[in-house]
């Protein structure tokens, strides 16, 4: 019920926002007026009733690192954010379904590129890819990331059980691979472990400021397990879990280690 209230109020509060916005923006001078001041999608679809899915679409994105970061619907889906009417504006936006849409999962990672080159290159190296280009499935970046990559599956039991579903049950479509949906599950948690240690180091160095300690040669420390964590997120769209986790391991272990030093260096 909590999470239900927390649901709603976030949704009023996005959806206020953007009204004050739309409002705001005719009476404010233009340096003032937000990036997608001009976007007819997000002009148009931030005021659609009905339908309510395509409308919650559109909230997906307004929480989204991709608005944060000022990518528009275009910039996926394609059409024309000029146009004022929907026929338009919608002139090459292609349901996912139709083999020519940029979404269509044998298209989606090229979609992606333009963006994402370094996971995309490595995900197209992946067995995964090669099926996504003939007819069987296998999981594409919506599997995991879902619309706007608001949720990812971090969660390694999901995780395990996105696997599980083509690889150890039976009639699953894919090579039993008994191992691997353990595998997964593990890197996956691998992962946010070393995120963990790594955020809990920067708390501490956080803690020595206040008190003007100075803790230079640690933060280039963290800044290269950071860059060595992101490295192994990238790989790990390859399906190189032993390599990825690796990665995540060293890093847990040489982070903890900065993470003691700062802690002995910090009066009680
Ligand atoms: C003037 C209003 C308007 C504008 C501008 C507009 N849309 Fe839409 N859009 C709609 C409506 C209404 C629907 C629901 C149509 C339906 O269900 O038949 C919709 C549906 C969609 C859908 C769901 C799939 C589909 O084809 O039905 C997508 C995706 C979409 N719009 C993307 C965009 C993008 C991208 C832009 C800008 C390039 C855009 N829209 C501009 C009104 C608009
Ligand atoms: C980062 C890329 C990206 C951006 C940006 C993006 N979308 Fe999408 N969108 C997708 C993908 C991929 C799908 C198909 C997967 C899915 O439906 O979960 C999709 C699906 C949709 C659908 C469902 C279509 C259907 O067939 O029912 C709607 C509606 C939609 N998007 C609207 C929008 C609107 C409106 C915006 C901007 C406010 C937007 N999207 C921005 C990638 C994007
Ligand atoms: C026009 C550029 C662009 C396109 C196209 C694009 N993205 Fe992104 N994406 C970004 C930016 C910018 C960020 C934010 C990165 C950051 O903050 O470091 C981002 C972040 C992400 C994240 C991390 C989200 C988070 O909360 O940290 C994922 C996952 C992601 N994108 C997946 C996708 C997928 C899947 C597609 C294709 C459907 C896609 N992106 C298309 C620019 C793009
Ligand atoms: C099997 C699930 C899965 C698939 C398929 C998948 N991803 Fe990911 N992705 C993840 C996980 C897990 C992470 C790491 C999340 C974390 O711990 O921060 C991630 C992270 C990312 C990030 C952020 C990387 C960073 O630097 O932190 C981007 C961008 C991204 N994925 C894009 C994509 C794109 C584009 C595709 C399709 C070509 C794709 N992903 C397919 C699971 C997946
Ligand atoms: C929708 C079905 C499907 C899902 C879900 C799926 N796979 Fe696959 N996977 C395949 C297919 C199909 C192949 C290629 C042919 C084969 O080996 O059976 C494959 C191949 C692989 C390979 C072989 C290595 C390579 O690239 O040559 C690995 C490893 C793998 N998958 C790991 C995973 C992991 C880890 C997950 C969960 C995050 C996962 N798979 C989820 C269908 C799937």
């Amino acid at each position: 019920m909590r999470q239900l209230k927390l649901v709603l109020l976030c949704l009023v509060g996005a959806a206020s926002l953007t009204w004050s916005f739309v409002i705001a923006q005719k009476k404010a001078p233009p340096a003032a007026r937000n990036t997608y001041g001009e976007n007819n999608c997000v002009i148009c679809h931030a005021r659609l009733l009905e339908p309510v899915g395509v409308s919650a679409h559109f909230f997906e994105w307004l929480n989204s690192a991709h608005q944060k970061k000022g990518v528009g619907c275009e910039k996926c889906h394609g059409g024309d954010p000029t146009a004022k009417t929907m026929t338009a504006a919608h002139s090459g936006v292609l349901r996912q379904t139709f083999p020519q849409s940029n979404l269509h999962p044998q298209n989606l990672a090229q979609t992606c590129s333009s963006c994402h080159q370094e996971v995309v290159s490595a995900f197209v190296k992946s067995a995964h890819f090669q099926k996504l280009q003939g007819a069987d499935g296998a999981p594409d970046c919506t599997t995991c990331h879902r619309h706007m990559a608001s949720s990812v599956i971090t969660w390694p039991p999901d995780t395990a059980t996105l696997c599980s579903k083509c690889h150890n049950a039976p009639g699953g479509s894919a090579t039993k691979y008994p191992n691997v949906s353990k595998q997964a599950g593990d890197t996956i948690a691998a992962f946010s472990r070393a995120d963990g240690i790594v955020e809990w180091a920067y708390s501490l160095v956080n803690e020595g400021k206040q008190k003007k300690l100075s803790f230079n040669a640690e933060e280039v420390k963290l800044k290269q397990f950071e860059a060595s964590l992101k490295e192994a997120k990238t790989q790990w769209h390859a399906f190189d879990l032993t390599n990825s986790r690796r990665t995540a391991d060293e890093v847990f272990q040489q982070a903890t280690e900065v993470k003691d030093g700062i802690w002995k260096r910090l009066p009680e």
